[in-house]
């Protein structure tokens, strides 16, 4: 099983960003846990991070060929991107939407994602672990 981890804008400074938030982990970090949780899983998967719109436009119609399950956390476009939505509305594949802080619980615009009614789970507030919980529900989709 092939599956993307697409993260969007600003996860790049992940560790610079409030660790009362974000916890401090540094991007790098977060991907060598995914990938670990990847082998724990049995099945392959590819991290992407990009903070242009359209490459990430570009990596969800990549991911729309080949892949058998997409994460993304599209990080601040979330809120606001109809491109990214349009793109996922493609995805054949299922589509699990993470978000390391728990945006139902900060500001009221955070509140809002473009991708609802797209994802068949959205597993937010819960950290780095957030990305473990969507490889496994897209692996043990019963689980
Ligand atoms: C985020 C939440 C978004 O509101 C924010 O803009 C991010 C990160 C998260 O993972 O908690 O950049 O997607």
């Amino acid at each position: 099983m092939r599956i993307d981890v697409l993260n969007g804008v600003n996860l790049d400074l992940l560790a610079r960003r409030d660790p009362g938030v974000y916890g401090g982990l540094s991007l790098d970090e977060l991907e060598t846990r995914i990938y670990a949780w990847a082998v724990e899983l049995g099945c392959s998967v590819r991290c992407r991070q990009t903070n242009h719109e359209g490459e990430y436009v570009e990596w969800c119609h990549a991911a729309l060929e080949g892949v058998d399950g997409i994460v993304v956390n599209p990080g601040a476009w979330t809120h606001y991107s109809w491109a990214i939505r349009d793109a996922l509305e493609l995805a054949g594949a299922p589509l699990v939407e993470v978000h390391l802080s728990d945006v139902e619980g900060r500001e009221e615009w955070r509140r809002h994602s473009v991708l609802e009614g797209l994802t068949a789970h959205r597993v937010v507030g819960r950290g780095p672990e957030g990305y473990r919980e969507a490889l496994r529900l897209l692996t043990e989709p019963a689980g």
